[in-house]
Parts: structure tokens; sequence; C-alpha cells
């Protein structure tokens, strides 16, 4: 074992940790991207290398952005800790290794690392997809360095969402880690429509389940619970569901996702409105919900992806919003359109 190969045990037995540690996972996590930056070489020579990609589907981040993410520790923590899980559930339960697809992997493949110190290239094999040129090369450094070869059996500069899967039915799990909060401006839906709508019913997505949920919040409430140190305070009041996107979700919409491809609206929600929640709430916001694998869950602000999306103020002097209707939009700049009814 060389000594990068060392190095991301020892971060990964602490990433992988069932117990939360947060003080030992910030440092270990600032330890991860400085092991990781230099186990690519990442270097940006210009920023020329540094563009967001803007596809018909969303925008792709560039490597500055995608090294970025690796910062949001508990995002890091329980997608690797989650996908792992998957991983062993998966490998016991097969014969033969176990097919991963990882889509948008970023200059690093972050998310899968932490497994590969624990499971054979017997036992699994990748294929990794990324859209941006310069991670790609960043990529295939890192995996020359750590002698990661034997575990990839693709690994393609290309973009996920027009990616024809070949053998598709011995895909395992399928991972992808390519949005925002409220799920806007990033194609993580259509790259999980495309890849899971090639592959079998026993396929695991990662994550499982996405959700949006309107909110009102009380944002007194909502201070005074960011410096409790006791119970958590209640702040907000959950009023509807206006999007999901996991394995059920996905196999209704898929043949209609494939016919409008890469516009598609899925149908409108509308969510009644308590009365008076001008009077008793400050405003309307989305909460994103990510529940990675089982128990492996991102709560409420504990993530860049998980902070509310504020809609709109509501004012207490002023006449309330009687309805919310929502649709999900797939497009060049996807997200959630929004029409308050009074
Ligand atoms: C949010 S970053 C995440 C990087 C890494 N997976 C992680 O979790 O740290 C998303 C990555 O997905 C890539 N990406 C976005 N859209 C893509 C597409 N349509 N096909 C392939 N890769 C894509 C971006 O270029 C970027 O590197």
């Amino acid at each position: 074992m060389n000594t990068l190969n060392k190095r991301l045990k020892e971060i990964s037995d602490v990433i992988l940790e069932e117990d939360l540690n947060y003080i030992k996972l910030f440092s270990v996590i600032a330890d991860y991207k400085k092991l990781l930056l230099e186990a690519s070489g990442f270097i940006l020579k210009n920023d020329e290398d540094d563009q967001n990609i803007d596809t018909d589907s969303g925008k792709a981040l560039s490597p500055k952005f995608a090294i970025l993410c690796v910062d949001d520790i508990m995002r890091t923590k329980r997608f690797c800790l989650g996908l792992y899980k998957a991983i062993k559930k998966a490998v016991s339960e097969k014969d033969g290794p176990v097919r991963i697809i990882y889509a948008g992997t970023g200059p690093f493949a972050t998310l899968i690392l932490p497994s590969l110190t624990r499971f054979t290239s017997e036992e699994i094999q990748l294929t990794l997809l990324e859209i941006n040129q310069t991670s790609y090369n960043s990529l295939n450094n890192l995996i020359a360095n750590f002698d990661f070869s034997k575990y990839v059996e693709t690994i393609e500069c290309c973009d996920a969402v027009n990616y024809h899967i070949s053998k598709p039915e011995g895909i395992d799990i399928v991972v992808t880690e390519t949005l925002q909060k409220a799920l806007k401006k990033e194609p993580q839906v259509a790259i999980s429509y495309n890849l899971m709508s090639q592959v079998s019913d026993h396929t695991i997505l990662i994550p499982e389940e996405i959700s949006l949920e309107l909110l009102l919040v009380d944002m007194d409430k909502s201070r005074a619970n960011k410096t409790s140190m006791g119970n958590p305070i209640e702040y907000y009041k959950h009023v509807g569901s206006l999007y999901k996107i996991n394995k059920k979700e996905i196999s209704k919409y898929q043949k209609d996702f494939k016919n409008n491809q890469p516009d598609f609206e899925f149908p409108e929600v509308k969510v009644t409105l308590p009365a008076n929640a001008n009077r008793d709430y400050h405003n309307i916001s989305i909460e994103t919900k990510i529940k990675v694998y089982k128990d492996q869950e991102l709560l409420i602000g504990e993530s860049g992806l998980t902070f509310l999306t504020r809609i709109t103020d509501l004012n207490s002097m002023l006449q309330t919003f009687n309805s919310v209707v929502s649709t999900y939009q797939c497009s060049k700049n996807p997200g959630v359109q929004l029409r308050l009814e009074i």
C-alpha cells in the first residue's frame, strides 16, 4: 500500500464511522481535500479550464466549484457513508462484482473513494462519467496515482443525460450528486431519469429520494432555534409536498420524460395554505429533503444542499395568499416554477 492509499484508508475510516464526531470529521474532511488535490495533481492552468458547462438539461459545475463540494462536510459524510452501505448490501446479495455508475464524478470521484478502501475490485466495478474535460483529466490522474484502475470498468468524458449504458441489466447502483438546493440549475433530475430508465428494478438509486416540501417559516423562532442549546424549537409548519424524485416516481414519468426531453414539465401541484398564514409566519420556503440511503439523511441546514429556499415574504398587513401552485420543470435552467394565488 503506498502512502497515498494509507492516508486514504485512515481518512475513510473516520468518514465511514457510524457515530458523528463533528470536530473530528471537520478536520478529516480538510485532510481528505488535501489528499485529493495531491493525488490528482490538480492545478488550474487558466480560467478557460474552469468554466461551468451549460447543457440542455442544466449547468455542470466547473472543477473549482466541484472541488468546493468536498468542504460541505455533512454532504460528503452522508453521501460517502450512504453509498458505502448500499454497496455493502449489494455485495452481500450478489455473486460477482457489483456494478456501479457514478455520474458527475467531478475531478476526484469524492463519494466513492472511501468505499474503495473497503471492497476489492472483484467485488465492485465502476462506470465513471464526467462532462468536464479538466475534471475528467484530473480523475484519470487520481485513479493512476491510487492504483485504482482495476476498479474501473468504464470511464468517459460525456454528458450523463444522454449516456447509453452497455449491459444495463447488470447495473446495481446509480449514484449522482449533480444538484443544488431546491433542485435548481443542475441536471440531477435529467441524469437520474436517463440512467434509471435503462436499468432493472433491483438497481439502487443514490440518493434514494429527494423531495421538495413547502414550509411556512417563523423567522423569530428560527433564530431562537439556532441559538438554543437545548431542545429544538419548532419554527416551521409543513404545508405540502411539491416534487419527489425516487425510483417509483421515475418509473411513473419516464415515458413522458423521454418523449419531451430535454424540456419536460411535471404535473402541477396545488397546496392550500392555512388561514392566517401571513399573520403567524414570516415567509414561504422550500425544504430540500435528501435521503441518501436508509438512515443517511441530510437535515435542514446541515448542508448547502438543504438550506431552506425562501420563496416569498408574508406581510401580516396584507391579504394572504390562499394557495401555491407549483410544477418542476426540466430545461436548460431546471427548477421549481411557482404561482401564488389569492
Ligand atoms: C456538484 S459536482 C459533484 C462532484 C463530486 N461528485 C462530489 O460529490 O464531490 C457535480 C459534477 O457533475 C458534473 N456533471 C454535471 N452535469 C453532468 C452531466 N450532464 N454529465 C456528466 N457530468 C456532469 C459536473 O461537471 C461536476 O463535476
